[in-house]
């Protein structure tokens, strides 16, 4: 099948030529980012393949299908970018990759822990300055800490895993749908009210819907312990973020890391360098002594970029065969709860 594969970067090309070897698709690549001023590069495809900051909204699906598109191929896990109710109403189908490396953003997220709680990047540039000075770089020991894992799927409850085994920290966790195989593992399932109380560590593995839109404001930001650490590397709109640096003035918030921001589409993926940044909350964001920030790389490992080229390739096949895809988004499904 053709496909119109949106947002490339290089790696893109080089993770799905290699899944694409037996050229079953035709795969096109386009570097332009998905919106209503670039969907018309997808006239003429049956399929368009597009990643978390392409924008899947009402006019774009209006168009994809005007100009011949049958299937959208996400080729990441959430799909908060897509109108679903105006997917519904179109003849469109959506596929998304659920499953591709629960480790590769969970190992991320602990990444983030330990390199704000010994302030890595801080102490690796003293040292390159020969400043071996030890001011202010002090931590504290994650062992017997309590955790609160916000949203216990694939990926938090492989964040739970780590942080209890491996560190053997007290977890707390708050989900619609509690796992009994995590409970029998020793996590506490809690109200969120609870786990604001008890957490010195606040992790979220939530997906963004309306329920967890700005679920991190200034309210819950004070049902918290002073001091909080809080790490997000699920979906930017889950912080709101002008709270969390009122947080973090007022010491409530102790630190904070992020691997996704709530605009980050204007920003993450590309190379600014040379650019005035326009974005003044994201700009005071770095200006923080406590406050550790990567551009949305949890996915970022060989074995989840495999995955995720062999799994969205598969799932287009699957699509073009007419059978039941099981990675198939059903937009009354999900709007049904
Ligand atoms: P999943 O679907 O396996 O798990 C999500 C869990 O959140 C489910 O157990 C669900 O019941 C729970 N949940 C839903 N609403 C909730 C609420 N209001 N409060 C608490 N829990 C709630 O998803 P998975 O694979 O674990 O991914 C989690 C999120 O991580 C994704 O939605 C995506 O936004 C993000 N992600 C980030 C990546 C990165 O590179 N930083 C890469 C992949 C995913």
């Amino acid at each position: 099948m053709k496909i119109a594969l949106f947002s490339t970067k290089s790696f893109d090309r080089r993770f799905f030529e290699r899944a694409n070897r037996e050229e079953t698709h035709e795969v096109h690549f386009l570097e332009s980012r998905l919106s209503a001023e670039t969907v018309d590069l997808a006239r003429g495809y049956p399929c368009v393949c597009v990643f978390v900051n392409d924008i899947v909204d009402a006019e774009v699906i209006r168009r994809l299908e005007e100009g011949g598109t049958r299937f959208i191929a996400l080729r990441c896990a959430g799909f908060n970018n897509v109108d679903l109710r105006a997917l519904r109403e179109s003849g469109l189908r959506l596929v998304h990759v659920p499953a591709y490396s629960p480790h590769a953003v969970a190992e991320h997220a602990v990444a983030l822990i330990l390199g704000l709680n010994r302030h890595l990047p801080w102490a690796y540039n003293r040292v390159r300055d020969g400043n071996f000075s030890l001011s202010g770089l002090e931590g504290f020991d994650l062992h017997g800490k309590t955790v609160g894992v916000i949203g216990t799927g694939r990926i938090g409850a492989t964040f739970a895993g780590i942080m209890r085994h491996g560190f053997g920290c007290r977890v707390v966790a708050h989900d619609p749908f509690p796992s009994e195989r995590l409970r029998a593992s020793g996590v506490e399932f809690v109200a969120l009210e609870r786990l604001f109380a008890e957490s010195d560590i606040v992790s979220l593995h939530c997906p963004l819907t309306p329920e967890t839109d700005h679920l991190i404001d200034a309210s819950a930001l004070e049902r918290m312990k002073r001091g909080v650490m809080i790490v997000n590397t699920s979906r930017g709109r889950v912080i709101d973020t002008p709270a969390v640096i009122e947080g973090l003035k007022s010491g409530r918030v102790g630190s904070l890391a992020i691997d996704v921001y709530e605009q980050e589409g204007d920003l993450f993926f590309e190379d600014l360098s040379d650019r005035v940044i326009q974005d003044d909350v994201f700009e005071r964001l770095l200006t923080f002594p406590n406050v550790l920030v990567t551009g949305h790389q949890g996915f970022f490992t060989e074995e989840a970029l495999t995955a995720i080229a062999e799994e969205t390739l598969d799932n287009v096949s699957c699509l073009e065969s007419g059978e039941t895809c099981e990675k198939e988004i059903i937009p009354e499904r999900v709007m049904a709860g």
